[in-house]
């Protein structure tokens, strides 16, 4: 779908929107009754800004969202159909801001509320939809109502907002489970001096928030309509599979050697309860004009459960993270590209394709290793350091820029994640003291963390801080290796990394392939054909040169192409059909 039919859509909703602020938003709802529904999502291409390190405006080395808004250009350019921003708001970033202090203010360290307004109008304006995170299994400790619950008394209201249990052994000075958190350590803090301790499945400073009680439910049901009355075009559910725990909340089994892994199974996960929060919230959803989607952050097993998050009545679409777990195989990409499609088609949903996101390590590092070592150094969510062995850095970019070809030109929505388009590689050698992330804090540098992937974005090769802010202060430090992947270098070169996405994004949208359909075609060992509409795409998975159909006319490749009617290793090209 190619976004600027939409403007006058577009048009149409920011009227709508401007008498919904003045009268409510139930007076907008019934603004156009007959206007068939939008469905901008089912194709669309949707880029991720971690805003801590897109782009900074006042140099005070920390992303912004006046720095967002003097790119939003760069993103139009880019020819994207959406951009989802993670969190803005108030906070004391104990998890880089997915621990939420206020929940309708953006923190004064990203600018204001008129900066995000300013953003979306000016996103609106060129096209380009907003989609926001919305974070609700846990607040920041900071957060009003867990100041309150810590200052009232065991059985209070104020404690009911949240999950606080009496602790194990004599005095309580046991956690009320073996649960561990997702971070490391364990899920439970103690109350200082009491018998109580609160349960976070992520850092100390994420308690988890009791789903079970109505006066929560109520309150985020205020939060949605806060953010889309100010017309944001919908959310990221964070945790969307934890927001419920099993009321006995027993004890996990735990594998030996485990006792700090986060499970992906378990009472604290995937509970059938999630879903009428969720059926809640389409409701609410719906009333809004235009479309307005919810898009799932789900890690559940077995992976069919995944469908249940996207039934008509509830999210619009999920991550897909096997496809971003998937490694570099013909076969595996094979099998998971039809279970993928296979899965949502079930709900009638649309299949989602993401490679890269800023809990995971970058995919052109991830790919640097041998398929053997891919397994045990590039595991998506670990982390690379500098002890380390080392991806191969040029490896790692060709594969990445074939696997782009290769997702581009899937049927669905595809996330591209800030610098992916760039072929950003990760921070592999980032020293221990600069890290930040809570995860390599609570295991003690055993697991190495995401802080790789989160590094601000380099924009200008020979500017301080790579043209990220005015000044030479960045939140994470970048490599020295960062100015070769800077934009103003890649915009010079034809072949760059970032006119390869370009010119990916303006192919997809005039052959329409979001909104198309695949059929396999047969290829040889360690190669993937595939036709969608009028374009065939053929990947070199394997290490030998493989061949092209004869006549092919090749439309775009992620390599030059030295010999005719040869694909190199690899390597993917569009074909015209
Ligand atoms: C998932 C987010 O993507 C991640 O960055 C965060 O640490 C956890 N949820 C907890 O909110
Ligand atoms: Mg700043």
């Amino acid at each position: 779908m190619f976004r600027r039919k939409f403007l006058t859509t577009a048009l149409a909703t920011a009227v709508a929107l401007s008498i919904s602020s003045l009268y409510g938003s139930a007076y907008a709802a019934n603004l156009q009754p007959t206007q068939p529904k939008e469905d901008w999502a089912r194709d669309s291409v949707i880029y991720q800004i971690y805003p801590r390190s897109f782009a900074d405006s006042d140099g005070d080395g920390i992303g912004d969202l006046p720095g967002i808004v003097s790119r939003l250009s760069y993103l139009d350019k880019l020819g994207v159909d959406a951009l989802w921003l993670s969190p803005f708001y108030k906070s004391p970033q104990a998890d880089a801001g997915y621990d939420v202090a206020d929940y309708r203010l953006v923190d004064p360290m990203f600018g204001s509320n008129e900066d995000f307004e300013r953003l979306l109008k000016e996103s609106h304006a060129r096209g380009m939809k907003v989609i926001v995170d919305l974070v609700p299994n846990h607040t920041s400790d900071e957060h009003a109502w867990f100041q309150a619950a810590l200052k009232a008394k065991p059985g209070s209201p104020e404690r009911a907002r949240y999950i606080f249990r009496d602790g194990r052994g004599e005095n309580g000075e046991l956690p009320p489970n073996n649960w561990p958190s997702v971070f490391g350590q364990s899920a439970w803090d103690r109350v200082p001096g009491e018998k109580q301790w609160y349960l976070h499945l992520f850092d100390s400073k994420q308690p988890d928030l009791n789903w079970e009680n109505p006066v929560v439910r109520a309150e985020f049901e205020q939060v949605l309509r806060f953010w889309l009355d100010r017309g944001v075009d919908g959310f990221r559910i964070d945790v969307a599979h934890g927001l419920i725990k099993e009321p006995k909340m027993a004890d996990l089994v735990i594998e030996e050697g485990r006792e700090n892994a986060g499970a992906l199974v378990g009472p604290m996960w995937d509970q059938e309860g999630v879903h009428e929060i969720y059926r809640s919230w389409r409701k609410i959803l719906d009333e809004y004009p235009g479309q307005r989607i919810m898009v799932a952050e789900a890690w559940v097993s077995p992976r069919e459960r995944l469908a249940q998050y996207i039934r008509s009545d509830e999210m619009d679409q999920a991550f897909n993270f096997d496809y971003l777990m998937t490694q570099w195989d013909a076969t595996a990409f094979k099998n998971v590209i039809d279970s993928s499609i296979a899965l949502t088609t079930t709900v009638k949903a649309p299949t989602t394709w993401v490679t890269s996101n800023h809990d995971v390590v970058r995919a052109p590092s991830r790919y640097g290793y041998s398929l053997k070592d891919q397994g045990k150094y590039a595991l998506p969510g670990n982390g690379i350091g500098p002890n380390t062995p080392q991806p191969d850095e040029a490896l790692g970019l060709r594969r990445a820029r074939a696997l782009a070809m290769l997702t581009l030109a899937l049927p669905g929505s595809t996330y591209i994640y800030q610098g992916e388009e760039l072929g950003l590689p990760e921070h592999t050698t980032m020293e221990d003291k600069y890290r930040q992330d809570p995860m390599f804090l609570r295991t003690k540098g055993e697991e190495i963390g995401r802080d790789g992937c989160r590094v601000p974005l380099p924009w200008k090769a020979d500017a301080p801080s790579f043209g990220f802010g005015p000044s030479n202060k960045t939140w994470l430090p970048q490599p020295a290796s960062y100015a070769g992947y800077a934009v103003d270098r890649q915009e010079k070169q034809s072949d760059s990394t970032l006119n390869l996405y370009r010119n990916l994004l303006k192919l997809r949208h005039e052959h329409r392939l979001g909104d198309g359909k695949l059929h396999w075609v047969e290829a040889d060992k360690d190669v993937l054909a595939f036709d969608n509409g009028d374009i065939r795409v053929v990947i070199n998975l394997g290490e030998q040169t493989a061949a092209l159909p004869s006549g092919s006319q090749v439309l775009l490749s992620s390599e030059a192409l030295p010999e005719a009617g040869k694909l190199p290793a690899s390597t993917a090209v569009w074909l015209k059909r």
